[in-house]
């Protein structure tokens, strides 16, 4: 693991522990014999996070038919570790969505970049036969988090100057973050993801999403969330502070094995999830 990106989470406060209600959630998963209540109960106590799951279950996002009026039933209905995922993602979107910003962050942006990744992620995965698509919806969402995290520190690593300088000379700021910085998003998400002790599903596909080739148990898992940040950058959905599109491996798609022709109805779910999701974390 990059030391310097340990620090770097490390002195982030607020990241020092994960929220109380995913770390019951993930508790109560890990157990055989919990009922559905149990673990409805368990998220009913937050209010801010039962009422984005009830908000995502009732979206276009899932398209289901009835209205689902409690966590119970949702729990129900999408499964435990679904479920959990989907507490995680909207745990970590609370905790940063009013985190440091400035003249140089577009924070919402951010998060809508994100938002596009994690319905593209959901949708290349609804078409994979053995994947989990709520996993991939919080991977994609979670996979340009180090980005975020390294913004909080602009006045101590020269990464306004970095994103600057790739934007006069039209190159890609993640290529370049190593060599200017000593490590990349990708290190600080390692450290992230290490430190909140996330399933290694979710870690391999954000940590990779640039790389997918060197995942060492996910590839898999890692190209959908490659070819869905592209997606994101190519629908121009939010800023992930990388202007231009990045370029997908042509080997990743080749092993979702997803036929070209899927392409059009991913992007076409995309469009159609996206303005509720994005009411839906920022209440716009
Ligand atoms: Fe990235
Ligand atoms: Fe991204």
């Amino acid at each position: 693991m990059n030391t310097a990106a340990r620090n770097l989470v490390d002195q982030v406060k607020k990241l020092g522990t994960l929220p109380t209600v995913y770390t019951k959630v993930n508790e109560l998963v890990n157990d055989p014999n919990c009922p559905a209540s149990k673990l409805g109960d368990a998220i009913s106590n937050d209010q801010v996070i039962t009422s984005m799951i009830l908000k995502l279950v009732n979206s276009a996002l899932y398209g289901f038919p009835n209205y689902i009026d409690t966590v119970t039933k949702a729990v129900t209905i999408i499964g435990f570790k679904q479920t959990r995922d989907l507490v995680l993602a909207s745990s970590v979107i609370d905790m940063f969505k009013n985190g440091k910003a400035n003249e140089f962050i577009d924070l919402q942006g951010f998060w809508k970049h994100s938002i596009a990744a994690a319905i593209s992620a959901k949708a290349l995965a609804g078409h994979i036969s053995k994947s989990d698509p709520e996993a991939m919806f919080t991977a994609g969402l979670l996979h340009d988090i180090g980005r975020l995290i390294m913004l909080e520190f602009t006045d101590k690593l020269p990464l306004i100057p970095l994103i600057q300088k790739c934007k006069e000379r039209e190159i890609l700021v993640y290529k370049n973050e190593r060599k200017v910085l000593g490590f990349t998003h990708m290190d600080v998400a390692d450290a992230l993801f290490y430190k909140w002790n996330l399933p290694p599903v979710l870690k391999e596909a954000a940590v990779f999403h640039h790389a997918p080739q060197m995942a060492p148990r996910f590839k898999e898992e890692a190209c959908c969330i490659h070819i869905a940040d592209a997606i994101a950058h190519a629908l121009q959905l939010g800023n992930s502070t990388d202007l231009f599109v990045p370029v997908i491996h042509e080997e990743s798609w080749e092993s979702l094995g997803i036929p070209l022709d899927k392409l059009p109805v991913v992007i076409r779910q995309v469009n159609s999830s996206y303005p509720d999701l994005v009411k839906i974390f920022f209440k716009e």
